[in-house]
């Protein structure tokens, strides 16, 4: 059975998972600070697949403990979701961002490289692109500029992730996920903002649960057919699904290359106002929304091209928009 370290495994896509590589056999273990999640979660993951993972509770910014952790653990490969992920917070902490995000990902790289640890999945973004161009995205799509420190962290990241492909002969595969909602059918893990959600969907469910007041709709005067901004919203499960696919190509050691990299995304642009029809139409709840000034940094439109997953990773999205609002609900409504 192949161990496969889940750093982050506590986290929103992190625990999704861990539960699908359970579900293929894998053995788990999971190194989370609980700087962005619960104990709790580690309980409802076990309830899920009836196996426990290990647990170590480790800040990877600790480069002594990830030491210590791979000096005694026999690890097979690395997926690293551990990261702050806020984008408005990183454009007022951008040196916490660089630390976390990049000081983590070079100590386990190095730990991986004095152990021969060969197989490493990375969390990247289609923020990447910016705004493409050309729409919907692919992987051959330039990438710009970064419009935030937490955007620049990811486009980092992969650099250093490919020149240390090069120079030690490691194999990994980054993902650029598109926007990942919804949680598990049986409702017990899911996104959990800690803070004032960043994202639509959960700023959504805490409105229709009355925990937020209104929803903004961050600008109805962009380029598109509703004049609301256009994203490609992903059930985290199908994204979860990803990366085993993303793993397993790289144990059969089928990859073409040392660094690879996928958009994970539905290949369907969704606006603003159509996931605000959606969701009043799937949960029967009715929004208290506004629209409000656009909010700076945010594109006008992504979506991606999935051919090269679907075709190379042999990846599919199975769940439905509709799916995903009504799972994100559910949740929202098990935490009032
Ligand atoms: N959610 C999204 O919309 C999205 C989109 C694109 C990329 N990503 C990336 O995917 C990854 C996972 O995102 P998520 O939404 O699950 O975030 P999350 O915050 O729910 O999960 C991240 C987990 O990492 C842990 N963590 C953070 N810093 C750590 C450290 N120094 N040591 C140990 N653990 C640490 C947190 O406690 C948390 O449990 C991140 O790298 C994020 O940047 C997320």
């Amino acid at each position: 059975m192949k161990k496969i370290l889940v750093t982050g495994g506590l986290g929103f896509i992190g625990s999704h998972v861990v539960v699908e590589l359970q579900n293929s056999g894998f053995e788990v273990v999971i190194i989370d600070d609980l700087s962005n999640s619960k104990i709790d979660v580690l309980e409802q993951i076990t309830k899920i697949s009836n196996i426990k993972p290990d647990f170590y509770q480790i800040d990877l910014r600790d480069k002594k403990a990830v030491r210590s952790f791979f000096n005694d653990s026999t690890i097979d490969g690395v997926i690293h979701f551990a990261a702050f992920k806020a984008v408005g917070e990183s454009v007022q902490k951008p040196l916490d961002y660089y630390e976390n995000n990049i000081n983590a990902l070079v100590y386990l790289l190095q730990e991986m490289k004095n152990r021969n640890i060969d197989h490493f999945i990375f969390s990247s973004s289609c923020t990447v692109y910016g705004q493409a161009d050309e729409l919907p995205i692919t992987e051959d799509a330039p990438v710009k500029i970064a419009e935030s420190p937490y955007g620049n962290t990811k486009q980092i990241g992969e650099e250093i992730i490919k020149d240390s492909c090069k120079a030690y002969n490691m194999n990994a595969i980054a993902l650029r996920y598109f926007n990942p909602i919804g949680a598990h059918k049986s409702v017990k893990i899911g996104e959990l903002p800690l803070s004032i959600p960043q994202n639509l969907i959960p700023f959504i469910t805490q409105t229709a649960a009355g925990i937020r007041e209104e929803l903004a709709v961050f600008g109805d005067d962009y380029p598109t057919p509703d004049g609301t901004a256009i994203r490609d919203y992903i059930h985290v499960v199908d994204l979860a699904k990803a990366h085993v696919k993303a793993l397993q190509r790289l144990l059969d050691k089928q990859n073409k290359e040392n660094f690879e990299f996928f958009n994970v995304g539905t290949g369907k642009g969704s606006s603003v106002m159509e996931i605000i029809h959606s969701f009043e139409n799937v949960t029967q709840q009715s929004l208290n929304y506004k629209i409000a000034e656009r909010r700076k940094g945010d594109i006008t439109a992504a979506y991606a091209d999935t051919t090269k997953a679907n075709e190379v990773l042999g990846w599919k999205p199975e769940e439905t928009l509709e799916e995903a609002l009504l799972s994100a609900w559910k949740w929202q409504q098990k935490q009032s």
